[in-house]
């Protein structure tokens, strides 16, 4: 890596100003969501007429026609625009080529801003060109830029300090460098030396220093070790192992079915600290046989429960939660990814490669794929237990989550663990608060006095409502942190005139499940 060169553009793109704010401003917010779904027109045209009033062409311009939108720019231009860099500078990193008089972009080079839990950043990142600056299908060794599972993933990531983080298959580093936010250690793995190289110089390219890249396949690289926390969007697309059809590095990890997802699922505990925390995105299949379907959030529950005892106590079967968020059928699941890979649906390629995938499936006897969260948690301590063990499917639309889903799901497991600590006569002797994103709906027949639906929402986290009625509606609303969930229940019973006891057997357990969900926490 020639560190010199990257430190060269990386003061060069400060000085320019390259940022997402910048762009949007350039080409406006219609054309950058345009960009999101691949389309570059709108930008181009935007840029376009910029040009056409003769403003002065900023950095920014040259830079976003060049690495965003894929256009040929003059090589004064990019001096210009890289000028402690040069276009040389910019030749020799790889980043540009020579192509009709000017020079075309080889690599994707685009700012990335987020917000997390140690708040605002912005970083460049750096990748193979998309299918559409390619204007052709991907390479098999292909290194994805920042695409939406990766955004969904360090959403989802889980930012309290840690120690150590891992992620398996970085890619472009985008992962590790969001890791290197909240833990003092982080170590990424690829099969993959392009993806290494990308992301070392992604890191470089963005100061950061604490990441220590592996080459080497799922946990080889790390064997023997254990981490905090284990990240990964591992190549979990399934693909037919058939002549003709494309194994691209970046999704599918060369084994039959989800094979590559229970392998991460299976050896997760022998890489986790006591209390450590794995997170991924995964597919899971569902299997007809006969009459009966099997289904893919209990292959998962079978990953988990067989991977138990491989790394800590015998027996030890981790914390799972997961959460699918969504369930094609085999045909809708086999034409998302053969056009992912940029084939045309209607072309003989395409239809070469959408039996491939039939074939496949039916003759494994898939008729359903799952797509969602995987959160496997290692216990704190060696005492008897019972494992969490959540397989749910939510696909509602999630609630606003300013820093991510990660806070929610650190906060619902912490809310778990308190009531699961509880015994019930501990569980009412404490003082519980409602969440502040929590509101409650009451709809009613018109003229009536009482409602007769009566809805709690969570406004962030899943999005989840849970329906009420009269008792659990009086309990939520008294959580205030001023009376004991025991006294709130007795003043309750008084009040709608019921058995106490009888109450308190139905409202108990279902305060547990607010625990677990957020919506109440303990004060
Ligand atoms: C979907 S990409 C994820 C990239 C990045 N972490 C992100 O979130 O955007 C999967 C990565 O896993 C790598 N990979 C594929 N097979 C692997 C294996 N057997 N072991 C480790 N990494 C693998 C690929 O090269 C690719 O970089």
């Amino acid at each position: 890596m020639n560190t010199e060169l990257i430190d060269r553009l990386r003061d060069d793109l400060t000085a320019a100003r390259y940022r997402v704010d910048a762009l949007d401003a350039l080409w406006g917010g219609a054309a950058a969501s345009a960009l999101f779904r691949g389309r570059t027109l709108p930008a181009v045209r935007a840029l376009a007429r910029r040009r056409a009033t003769g403003a002065t062409v900023t950095p920014v311009e040259t830079l976003g026609a060049l690495f965003v939108l894929g256009e040929t720019v003059g090589r004064h231009e990019l001096d210009a625009a890289l000028p402690a860099l040069g276009s040389l500078g910019a030749e020799e990193l790889g980043l540009v080529g020579p192509e009709d008089d000017g020079l075309r972009a080889r690599l994707d080079l685009r700012p990335y801003s987020f917000v997390d839990g140690q708040g605002a950043g912005s970083w460049w990142i750096l990748s193979d060109l998309g299918e559409t600056a390619l204007g052709r299908a991907l390479d098999q060794d292909h290194v994805l830029g920042v695409g939406g599972a990766s955004n969904t993933l360090s959403g989802l990531m889980i930012t309290e300090p840690a120690d150590s983080v891992l992620d398996l298959g970085t890619g472009c580093g985008i992962q590790a460098m969001h890791a290197t936010r909240f833990a003092r250690r982080v170590v990424a793995t690829d099969i993959s030396r392009r993806a290494l190289a990308m992301a070392a110089l992604n890191a470089r390219l963005n100061g950061i220093d604490s990441i220590e890249f592996r080459h080497g396949s799922l946990f080889e690289p790390v064997a023997g070790e254990r981490f905090d926390r284990i990240v990964s969007n591992p190549p979990f697309v399934i693909t037919p192992r058939v002549e003709g059809v494309p194994q691209y590095e970046y999704r599918d990890g060369g084994l039959i079915g989800d094979a590559l997802v229970e392998s991460v699922v299976r050896q997760a505990s022998e890489h986790l600290t006591p209390g450590g925390i794995a997170q991924l995105l995964g597919n899971w299949e569902y299997r007809v046989a006969g009459d009966a379907v099997h289904g893919g959030l209990d292959r998962v529950r079978g990953w988990v429960e067989s991977g138990a005892g491989a790394g800590a106590g015998a027996h030890e079967v981790l914390d799972a939660w997961v959460i699918e968020r969504e369930r094609q059928d085999a045909p809708t699941y086999a034409e998302t990814w053969i056009r992912d890979g940029g084939t045309r649906p209607g072309s003989p390629e395409f239809e070469a490669l959408y039996a491939a995938w039939l074939d496949d499936f039916e003759r494994r006897g898939v008729s359903e794929v799952g797509f969602g969260y995987i959160l496997l948690r290692r216990p704190p301590g060696d005492g008897p237990r019972v494992p969490l063990a959540r397989y749910e499917h939510v696909d509602s639309a999630l609630g606003d989550n300013p820093v991510g889903l990660g806070d929610h799901l650190a906060t619902s497991l912490a809310g778990h663990d308190w009531q699961e600590a509880r015994d019930d006569a501990e569980l009412e002797r404490a003082l519980l608060l409602h969440a502040p994103d929590v509101t409650e709906e009451r709809h009613y027949w018109p003229g009536h006095d009482d409602p007769v639906v009566m809805t709690l929402r969570q406004g962030g986290g899943l999005g989840r409502s849970v329906p009420l009625d009269t008792g659990l509606a009086a309990f939520v609303g008294a959580c205030d942190g001023d009376l004991s969930a025991g006294a709130i229940i007795a003043a309750i019973a008084q009040v709608l005139e019921v058995d106490e006891a009888a109450l308190r057997a139905e409202l108990v357990p279902r305060i547990r499940s607010l625990l677990d969900d957020g919506f109440l926490l303990p004060a």
